[in-house]
This record gives C-alpha cells, structure tokens and sequence, in this order.
C-alpha cells in the first residue's frame, strides 16, 4: 500500500502561510496534481484547479481536506490549443497575480500507433510539452508582475534513457509525421523537450524574479497509465509493489513533494532551470537525495542549451506565437 504518511519536502515548506497567493496546477484531478493542488489550499492558497474534464475537478476537489484556502475549476485541455488560450484568457479576466504555475499534467499515449491532435500535434508531445508550453508563453506577463513567482514541469525519469539509448528532441521531425512511431520513445522525448523547456526559460527570464525546474516526481501510484489495455495494465500492477524495494516514491503524495519544494520552499530558486528528482533505478544517483532535490540529469541530451534554443524558437512557430 502507498505510504501516506512518509514527509520528504521541509517541514517549514510544508507549513509556510499562503494566503493571497495564487498557483494554477493542471492535471489536478488526479494523482500528483491532485496533491499538490490540495497541499496548496491546505496552506492557505487560491488554488486554480486547470482540467481537461471539468466534471472531473469538481469531484476531485470535493475529496480536498482540511481547505484553508480557495479552489476553482477551469477546462484546460492541453491537447487543444484553442482551449489552453481560453483557458489563459478566463484565468486574466479574473486574477493578475500568478505565484506559481505548477505544468504536471502527462499522459503516455498507449496505443502503439500515433495520435493526433486537432491542430496536428502527437498526442503525448502536446500533453507534456506543446500544451504547457503555449500556456506558459501566455501567462509570463502575469508570472513576471508578481515578485518571486515560479514556474515547475514534470518531466519523467523516463527521459534520461540508458547509457546505450539517450533520448533527444528530433527537430528535424518532433510529431512523428516521418519516423516511425514508439509511443513511449514519444513520451520519454516530450519529457526531454520539458527539462530543455525549463532551462532555457530560466535563461530567458534571468533577473526578471520568475524562476522555472523540471521534476522527476518517482513512481506514483496514481491513474498513470490507466488508459491502457489489459497488458499494459498489468505490468504496471506487477511494477508498481516493487518500487518500495528501490527506495522509490510510492504514492502520489509522496511524489507531489518535489513539485511543493519547488513551487515553494526558500532553497529552490538557488537553482532556477534545474531537474529536481527523486530516486530512480533507471540511474542509480547516489548523490540524489530522499524527495529529490537539484542534479544533473545524466542524459547529455537534456541539458544541450543550443538544442533548447532551438527547440523553443521552433515550438514557439508551431503554436502560432510567432
Ligand atoms: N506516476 C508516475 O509514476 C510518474 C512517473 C514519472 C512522471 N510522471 C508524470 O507525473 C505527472 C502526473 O502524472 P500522475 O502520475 O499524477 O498521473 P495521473 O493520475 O494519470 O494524472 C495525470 C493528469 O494529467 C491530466 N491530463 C492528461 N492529458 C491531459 C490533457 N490533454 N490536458 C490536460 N490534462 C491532461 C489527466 O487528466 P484526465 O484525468 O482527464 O485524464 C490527469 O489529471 C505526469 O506529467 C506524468 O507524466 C508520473
């Protein structure tokens, strides 16, 4: 069973005053979104719950407990573009302050054939990347007007890869129009083009206060994956007990602490740009601390600046912001 009690993040963190604070958290009606968002309000935060299923959120939030604070439900479909700008618009109509923008929400496409969007996006590509990325863009005037305001974005350990296999960004072919598709080769380069995302944000917004991280959040026992077919389902039920054994988070609490310490705590914006991660078989980091805490992501890929450049030149073309 996940351990619902184990505290990895500072206490002081965990306990710090948030009232007249605001924080959008997307995918918050499930797993490590939901607590995170319900972390938030706990601590006294006006917390904007961004959903693809707005049904969805209004259950969610009915399961927040100890609210201190406020919560709202807007429809942010990150594989709509249309509906992340009217997401963004609906959110400055009512709010001019953004003290964090925590991008979790994900999915892996799992079927092993691609999936568009309407706007012609892989589907994987634009939940993790393209969709955080033109809501982001969108709202850096409102993250620049308030003082010390913070920007986070899973990303997956899934993205380092193996000694023999790094994954990169293909930006000669991002959408998988002419290689043949890999749905989770898809989902490990999206959560690549999220970490470049954050470093090359952290350039860019250098001396304006607005900070950005990218997070491996570890294992969660969330609905990850739940999308699948009976194979898929079952491996990860077999995975899942195991990853008490390598020191991995096990539930979506536990995960939901790497994104507080960088949405909040005093240490993190010592380290704007940096991957936050927790434990992870997949590269065995001594160095990384429980709760997972700034390191350098050992795929090469992951942190080549010129590579980043590019990407966010090119992505900002492809959403229609050049
Ligand atoms: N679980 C893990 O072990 C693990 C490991 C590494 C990284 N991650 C990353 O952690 C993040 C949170 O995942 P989780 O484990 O909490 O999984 P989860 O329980 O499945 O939650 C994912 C959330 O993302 C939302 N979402 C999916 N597609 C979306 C879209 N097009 N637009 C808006 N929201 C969308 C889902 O909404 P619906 O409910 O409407 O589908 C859900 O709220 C993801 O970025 C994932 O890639 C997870």
């Amino acid at each position: 069973m996940a351990n619902k009690n184990v505290i990895w993040a500072d206490k002081a963190t965990l306990s710090k005053d948030l009232s007249g604070k605001t924080y959008i958290v997307t995918g918050s009606n499930s797993g490590v979104g939901f607590e995170t968002a319900q972390q938030l309000v706990k601590q006294g935060a006006q917390v904007v719950m961004a959903v693809r299923r707005p049904e969805a959120g209004e259950e969610a939030r009915k399961n927040f407990k100890n609210v201190k604070g406020t919560c709202e439900v807007m429809k942010c479909d990150l594989a709509d573009l249309d509906s992340v700008r009217n997401f963004v618009n609906e959110f400055k109509a009512k709010h001019n302050q953004l003290d964090g923008l925590m991008c979790n929400a994900g999915m892996v496409n799992m079927e092993n054939k691609p999936k568009y969007t309407k706007h012609g996006f892989e589907y994987t590509w634009s939940a993790s990347y393209f969709g955080h990325f033109l809501l982001t863009e969108l709202l850096l005037d409102t993250l620049k007007a308030t003082p010390n305001a913070r920007m986070a974005i899973i990303s997956s350990v899934v993205h380092a890869g193996s000694p023999k296999s790094r994954p990169k960004v293909h930006l000669e072919d991002l959408n998988y129009k002419k290689r043949k598709y890999d749905n989770f080769a898809a989902y490990g380069e999206a959560k690549v083009a999220v970490v470049l995302y954050a470093k090359e944000l952290a350039e860019r917004l250098e001396g304006t206060g607005v900070t950005t991280y990218s997070i491996h959040p570890g294992w969660a026992r969330s609905n990850f994956g739940s999308g699948g077919g009976v194979i898929m389902k079952s491996i990860f039920s077999l995975v899942q007990p195991l990853t008490k054994w390598f020191n991995m988070s096990d539930s979506s609490w536990e995960s939901a602490q790497t994104s507080l310490h960088c949405l909040l705590s005093d240490d993190a914006p010592q380290h704007s740009g940096a991957y936050f991660s927790q434990h992870s078989v997949l590269y065995r980091d001594k160095e990384c601390k429980k709760g997972g805490w700034p390191m350098k992501s050992p795929n090469p890929n992951a942190s080549d600046m010129d590579s980043a450049r590019k990407l966010v030149k090119m992505t900002r073309g492809m959403v229609g912001l050049d």
